[in-house]
Parts: C-alpha cells; sequence; structure tokens
C-alpha cells in the first residue's frame, strides 16, 4: 500500500541559509509555492524536502502511496478526503495526524518531474581476491553527495506504546528491529519498514524512539556508496559545516553513516549501503544498553547524538 517514504518537512529560522547547507549537502533545488520551499534528489522524484520561514521545528512527513486507488481506499478507510496537492507534481493527497499530532500526508499519481542529471554510476571495485577493474583508474573529486532519495526518518516520540501501533494500524509498517529499554524493563523503539511484500525495502523507512517528548532524530538521505559518503564528508567540512557523527556503521539495517548539523542543528545523515527485507523477517531485539545498539565501527557515540 505504501511505496516509500517521500518527504520530511521543516519550519526553519532562515531559508537562505538552509539553502546553503543542503546545496552542500547534495540536494537540489525544485521551486517555491507559497511560503513553502522544495528540494528534490537526484531523479524523477518531485521533492523530498520541505521547508518554510519560522520557529525551528519538525513539521511532518510525507509518504508515498503505491497508486492512487490504493490512496482513495486509505481515504475511505480513515474518513478524510482526496484533495490535489499544490506541492510541486501534481500529485493526489490524503493528510492523517499521528499520535504526537505531527502532519503526515501520502501522496499518489502526479507527474514525474524532469530527471536531473543522473548521480554517477556505481563504481568497478577492486576488492582483494576479485578484480573487477582492469586498464581504468579510480578518479573522484570532493564534491557534494549527490543524494538518490529520503531513506528514512527517525523520531522521538512521547508514548511508543501509542505511536508504534497508529503506525502500523495505518500504514502498515512492520517492525524489523524492537529496541527494549533494559534498564527500565520496558519498549523503547522501534525501527519499522513498509510492507510490500516479497519486494525488498529499505530495512526502516521510520524509526521511533520514546523518550517521551517529541521530536525528530534525523532525516536520512540514501547517497550511491562509500565513496561518495566520503567525498560528500570531506564538501561539508570544507565549507566548514558542522560534523555530528560518523563516519560508520550501523548495526540496526547495517548502513555506512555519516550524521551532519544543518543550520538550526537538525541532525540530517548521508547513508549507504542498507539492509534490504522483504515482508518475511521476523523483528529482531536489542537492548538499549547494548554495546550493538548503534554501530559496528566508527567514532566514539558522541552523548548528544542521544539527545
Ligand atoms: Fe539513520
Amino acid at each position: 500500500m505504501i511505496e516509500d517514504i517521500a518527504y520530511v518537512h521543516y519550519r526553519v529560522s532562515s531559508l537562505q541559509k538552509t539553502a546553503e547547507f543542503l546545496r552542500d549537502f547534495g540536494l537540489l533545488e525544485a521551486g517555491a509555492v507559497g511560503n513553502r520551499h522544495y528540494w528534490k534528489a537526484h531523479g524523477s522524484s518531485a521533492f523530498c524536502y520541505v521547508a518554510e520561514e519560522g520557529q525551528p521545528s519538525f513539521v511532518g512527513i510525507g509518504f508515498r502511496a503505491e497508486s492512487v486507488d490504493a490512496l482513495k481506499a486509505l481515504a475511505e478507510r480513515e474518513g478524510v478526503p482526496v484533495v490535489d496537492s499544490n506541492a510541486p507534481g501534481g500529485h493526489k493527497s490524503i493528510r492523517l495526524v499521528d499520535p504526537d499530532g505531527w502532519e503526515i500526508e501520502i501522496l499518489a499519481g502526479g507527474t514525474p518531474t524532469a530527471a536531473v542529471p543522473a548521480a554517477r554510476e556505481p563504481m568497478t571495485i577492486n576488492y582483494g581476491v576479485t578484480k573487477n577493474r582492469i586498464d581504468a583508474y579510480q578518479r573522484l573529486r570532493v564534491e557534494p553527495s549527490e543524494i538518490l532519495r529520503l531513506g528514512h526518518l527517525v523520531l522521538n516520540v512521547t508514548d511508543i506504546t501509542k505511536s508504534l501501533p497508529w503506525y502500523q494500524e495505518k500504514l502498515g509498517l512492520l517492525v524489523s528491529d524492537e529496541i527494549y529499554d533494559d534498564i527500565h524493563d520496558r519498549p523503547f523503539g522501534a525501527f519499522c519498514r513498509l510492507n510490500r511484500g516479497e519486494t525488498p525495502v529499505d530495512h526502516h523507512s521510520l524509526g521511533l524512539f520514546g523518550i517521551g517528548k517529541k521530536g525528530i532524530h534525523h532525516a536520512s538521505f540514501e547517497v550511491q556508496d562509500f565513496d561518495s559518503v566520503q567525498t560528500g564528508h570531506y564538501a561539508l567540512d570544507k565549507k566548514g559545516w558542522k560534523h555530528q557523527f560518523g563516519i560508520g556503521r550501523h548495526v540496526i539495517g547495517s548502513q555506512v553513516f555519516d550524521y551532519w548539523r544543518d543550520p538550526d542543528g537538525f541532525r540530517v545523515e548521508h547513508f549507504c549501503d542498507g539492509d534490504m527485507l522483504t515482508s518475511g523477517p521476523q523483528p529482531h531485539r536489542t537492548n538499549l544498553t547494548s554495546p550493538e545498539a548503534v554501530h559496528q565501527w566508527g567514532p566514539e557515540v558522541p552523548q548528544d547524538f542521544f539527545d
């Protein structure tokens, strides 16, 4: 029913400053409608990031339904109208409100925008025992990562026992990994994937951390490969943007990750090489205090990663 996560929506203190950062982070401007400014990834998706000026805050999430018929069925079940979105892309849209009051928009249909120049092809890698590149050289430049898509969001939620069932029931999300608070002996969080049957999907499109107050932990954008994470890192570093955590490889989802702070302090992540799952695997449980809760390798986890 839900095909993918579509966009993240923020209020930011300065659209100009945010635009400077997003250019260096690797997103492309996709125009404005009213006070809302849109940015897109490489490819034909109309947008994946929305910002408007105001008191800095997270506003909501967009998901994409697999068809207009699927959207209509969901609208009927929820008793909400299907409307024409005025955002780029010409989608049909419905809006729901999650238990913390966030706007959850679901889009369908629309017309693909003209694809911007595609991101570079995957690299041909010479491994220790398998040599794939002969009589050819590896040459890369330090420049902003080419972002392919929004991959996932992780939200801080007021009550995990309310938020998790809501997303499971409304959007059909499946739990890939549950995080258990072994100190207080209660559920803490969950990393959830879309249910597309035998079609593989990202290990998580939405993560929920039950920290007792609402907010966004981070938004994560997929890039082509490890070199793109690295070259993107040095491009942001050269411009003086604030690094947060990385580069490392997560346990939950296995992604190679690199976290940055945008001008308002929101965490944004580049990732590559995440796990892909069908609807088959059952949830895996990780204890909150497990040394494997965050990463397999990488720098020491900074304390402000848990804010
Ligand atoms: Fe992430």
